[in-house]
């Protein structure tokens, strides 16, 4: 049982992001404390965390190495600057990074969220051209269903028409998307990665036709579209993707915010689909969630392009009071030990089939119109009610959360699970077993 403190007693102030803020404060959802793949609620009850936290906690929560070394760190150097000055930890996780992430992606800026990252990665992509003198080139050309996070550069590329509604103008030069890699009617309850996709990816040859592949910056993609439900690359349509960006001089950035650090069973999914891309965003799983942290990890030849002409000049006019800081690169650095001491990227990878075994066996369960799963992530569409869109997802969360003690994410009508890596074979049929409950209930 959890002191009477931890209990809410003023659930007025608080503005929740991406909640309906009315219903939540009839009936609150508290999460209090948590461990492993569990949280706990003020009362004390324990529920199964399906959804590793927001697609960041990989290695399960309050993880000794790495609660310690945040502890250790405060204590040691709460902050520095990183504006003309730096820190040993950040460096060696930078070093650390550039290692582990797809040869030649040689250097790595942070930032503290996946927002931020993909606004880094848009800003350096422009200056980049910029530093060439091909100032022309200033479109980016993302996705449908994709999510780049909030911010404005990431919000305009985003292919979630919710989230740019009433937020307009958008920033300039990003109204090109191109389709997802995916045909319901052909691909539903797909049980392996689909094959081929060049088509899809054929469609930026036409934008390029269309307005000037010379008129582009970059092309941004998830390897995995996640929060937009779920669909992975085709194994043929990255590599179409890159044919093309380099064809027009394009940089190709894919989002890695939740496809980084194991949740493809790789350190980036470039490794799991053998592709290099120009830039890689990444947050989330470097701190196993544990401290705000994101980042860009780029090509060399980018990073050179900005070298000013003096010894005074400063390369990138972009930064942030907490790029780097100190709480987060030590959380940074155990999170990777202990990605790296436990094998936690191959254990995934082990995992990934018996987990879309049982998430397919829901496929014929009330209202369930498909089922797509990659890595550990897996989509569990249901048909919305008519007229309704997005009543019966939401139903589904509150119902999986205070029936089945389960906390599961939901993208409209579809629910998501989002198994940590260290998730067990009986926490995995618990969280099928407890969606299978809740969808006998819905409306
Ligand atoms: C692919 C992708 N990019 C960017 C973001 C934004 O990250 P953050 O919420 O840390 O700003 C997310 C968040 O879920 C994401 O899934």
């Amino acid at each position: 049982m959890l002191e009477t403190s931890a209990l809410p007693n003023d659930l007025q102030a608080y503005w929740l992001p991406f909640t309906p803020n009315r219903d939540f404060k009839k009936r609150p959802r508290i999460l209090a404390k948590a461990e492993g793949m569990y949280y706990w609620d003020s009362e004390g009850r324990k529920i199964l965390d399906a959804i590793s936290g927001l697609w960041c906690v990989n290695a399960g929560h309050a993880k000794r190495p790495i609660v310690d070394a945040i502890r250790a760190q405060a204590s040691q150097l709460d902050y520095a600057p990183s504006f003309h000055f730096a820190h040993p930890k950040v460096l060696t996780l930078a070093s650390r990074l550039c290692a582990l992430g797809p040869k030649g992606l040689d250097n790595v800026f942070f930032c503290n969220s996946g927002s931020e990252a993909a606004d880094t990665a848009m800003k350096i992509a422009r200056g980049y051209f910029s530093a060439l003198g091909q100032t022309g080139r200033y479109r980016f050309v993302s996705r449908a269903r994709s999510y780049h996070g909030v911010n404005f550069g990431g919000m305009s590329l985003g292919g979630l028409p919710n989230n740019q509604k009433g937020f307009g103008p958008l920033v300039p030069g990003t109204e090109h998307r191109l389709s997802i890699p995916y045909d319901p009617e052909r691909d539903r309850f797909s049980r392996q990665d689909l094959e081929g996709g060049e088509n899809y990816a054929d469609e930026l040859q036409a934008i390029c036709a269309d307005v000037g592949g010379d008129t582009i910056a970059a092309v941004v993609v998830e390897p995995m579209t996640g929060s937009g439900g779920v669909y992975g690359s085709p194994k043929n349509y990255l590599s179409r993707l890159k044919e093309i960006c380099d064809r027009h001089g394009i940089l190709l950035v894919f989002d890695e915010v939740i496809t980084g650090f194991g949740r493809l069973g790789y350190a980036f999914a470039a490794e799991r689909y053998n592709v290099v891309p120009d830039m890689i965003t990444f947050a989330k799983g470097i701190t196993n969630g544990a401290v705000p942290m994101g980042g860009v990890l780029v090509k060399s030849a980018i990073y050179q392009a900005f070298e000013p002409k003096s010894e005074y000049g400063i390369d990138l006019f972009h930064g942030y009071t907490y790029t780097g800081h100190p709480l987060a690169a030590a959380a940074g650095l155990a999170t990777l030990d202990v990605y790296r001491d436990e094998g936690l990227f191959e254990r995934a990878r082990a995992l990934e089939p018996k987990f879309r075994d049982a998430v397919l066996s829901l496929k014929n369960a009330p209202h369930v119109v498909d089922i797509r799963s990659v890595g550990l992530a897996a989509a569990i569409e249901l048909e919305p009610i008519a007229g309704l869109p997005g009543k019966r997802g939401y139903e589904a969360l509150t119902r999986a959360f205070f029936d089945e003690d389960m906390v599961v994410r939901i993208s409209g009508d579809t629910v998501v699970l989002i198994p940590s890596l260290i998730a067990s074979d009986t926490e995995i049929a618990r969280m099928v077993e407890g969606v299978d409950a809740v969808l006998a209930k819905l409306n």
